[in-house]
């Protein structure tokens, strides 16, 4: 199996500069800095590199959206979206914890690209001990001149600061992140303006996902053009998944885009105990699910499109046949419910209804208006609110009921 990000996962001193330079480390950001800004984007775009962060946006072609410094002068942010608060992802604190250096390098490589002197890694409250491993790794790379001003003589300045977020799933949406970091309370924008036109304090700012920053040093050493190779048509490289739930290994595993679902089920040990496969969510807990028969997909933006889901985080949570899937989708639209900002009406109302209903039908007190009335409170969420939470909250539960309606008959109704 290709492996880009993972590969020197197993050396234990990675996460230190002199390891990580060993194995090519800060290599990326000299031949960047070879290169002029835009050069840089346009070998990010011939790579494919899409967003791993959930949207799965073309990575190059969002740095292209920030406006040329004589049009709208004034600073220009990366920010680094390391929240990771979407249930069943964990591969982002993988990375950091493992390979800091990769991702400190990846936003190096975006700042010169798109002119940013300044740089965060905004960072999940929970994830204490990646906030020191990154903190270290940025003094020792301030100590070698990699971070800091003119580095290595280049004429590029770029400081690298970290950020505690405290422990809010909405505040890992870009625009939400944005608001918190201001210092307000973290409700979602409306965009447009987008980020990269008018982001962090009003100025064009880029938010990538950790992964997607990591990836970059490998793109600017070894090529867009080998980078898209790996992948399919029109997603370049590599994922690392976070593989969990009623498979024997769970963990994190990187696979080429494209790799069929059922082959990362495999490689996982396969379902736990020898059952049966009943349902698979393919992206994280915010992406609809799959059924047993669904597994040969292909696992890429695309493909999965095409089965009414996502590849969202690559957040893989493999379900067994002993799973009841009333309960399955209340847990995910409790924790939507709990976690709706409660700015626009239909989510914040929407996702407790929901989690009602389903309460009701997993008590036994379920009657026969809940199916339609569930349905009509999907329909009334999606597509009706500021951002991708709601429509979630609207697009799981009508997931499940499509994909299992057997589940929720025999739930038992009066
Ligand atoms: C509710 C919600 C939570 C999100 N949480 C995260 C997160 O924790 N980390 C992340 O990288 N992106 C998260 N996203 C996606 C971001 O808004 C954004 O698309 C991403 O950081 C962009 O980076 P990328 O293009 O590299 O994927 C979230 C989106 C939504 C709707």
């Amino acid at each position: 199996m290709t492996k880009i990000l993972t590969k020197h996962f197993d050396e234990p001193n990675l996460h230190e500069l002199e390891t990580y330079k060993n194995f090519g480390g800060y290599e990326g950001i000299k031949k960047a800095l070879s290169l002029k800004p835009a050069e840089v984007t346009a070998e990010v775009k011939k790579s494919n590199l899409r967003g791993l962060g959930g949207a799965g946006f073309a990575t190059g072609m969002k740095w292209e959206t920030v406006p040329p410094k004589d049009k709208l002068p004034g600073p220009r942010y990366v920010v680094a979206n390391a929240d990771e608060s979407e249930p069943g992802c964990f591969k982002d604190r993988v990375l950091i914890t493992k390979s800091p250096h990769s991702i400190l390098e990846g936003m190096l490589i975006a700042a010169y690209a798109i002119g940013a002197e300044d740089a965060f890694v905004f960072i999940r409250g929970e994830y204490a001990v990646q906030h020191q491993i990154l903190a270290a790794a940025i003094a020792e790379a301030e100590k070698e001149n990699l971070i800091g001003k003119n580095i290595l003589g280049s004429g590029f300045s770029c400081r690298i600061s970290l950020m505690r977020g405290a422990g809010a799933y909405i505040c890992g949406l870009d625009t939400a992140l944005l608001e918190t970091m201001e210092g307000k309370k973290a409700w979602p924008r409306q965009p447009p303006p987008f980020p990269t036109v008018k982001g962090l304090m009003g100025q064009p700012t880029v938010v990538n996902n950790v992964e997607t920053l990591a990836m970059l040093p490998h793109i600017l050493k070894d090529g867009g053009e080998a980078f898209a190779k790996v992948g399919v048509a029109k997603t370049g490289g590599t994922g690392v998944f976070s593989i969990s739930g009623d498979v024997e290994a769970p963990g994190i595993y990187e696979f080429p885009m494209g790799t069929p679902l059922r082959k990362m089920i495999e490689a996982a040990g396969g379902v736990k105990g020898g059952r049966a496969l009943k349902c698979v969510i393919p992206g994280g807990a915010s992406t609809p699910p799959l059924t047993a028969s669904e597994i040969d997909v292909p696992m890429d933006f695309e493909s999965l499109r095409g089965l009414g889901t996502f590849l969202g985080a690559g957040g893989v949570m493999v379900l067994d046949e002993t799973r009841n899937m009333v309960e399955t989708a209340h847990n995910i639209e409790r924790f939507l419910a709990h976690e709706s900002c409660g700015q626009c009406t239909p989510c914040r109302e929407g996702s407790e209804w929901t989690t009602r209903i389903l309460e009701r039908l997993m008590s036994g007190q379920g009657v026969q208006e809940d199916f339609p009335n569930l349905q009509r409170v999907g329909e009334n969420i999606t597509g009706k609110v500021i951002c991708a939470l709601g429509d979630t909250v609207g697009m799981v539960v009508r997931g499940f009921m499509k994909k299992f309606p057997e589940d929720f008959k025999l739930s038992k109704i009066h």
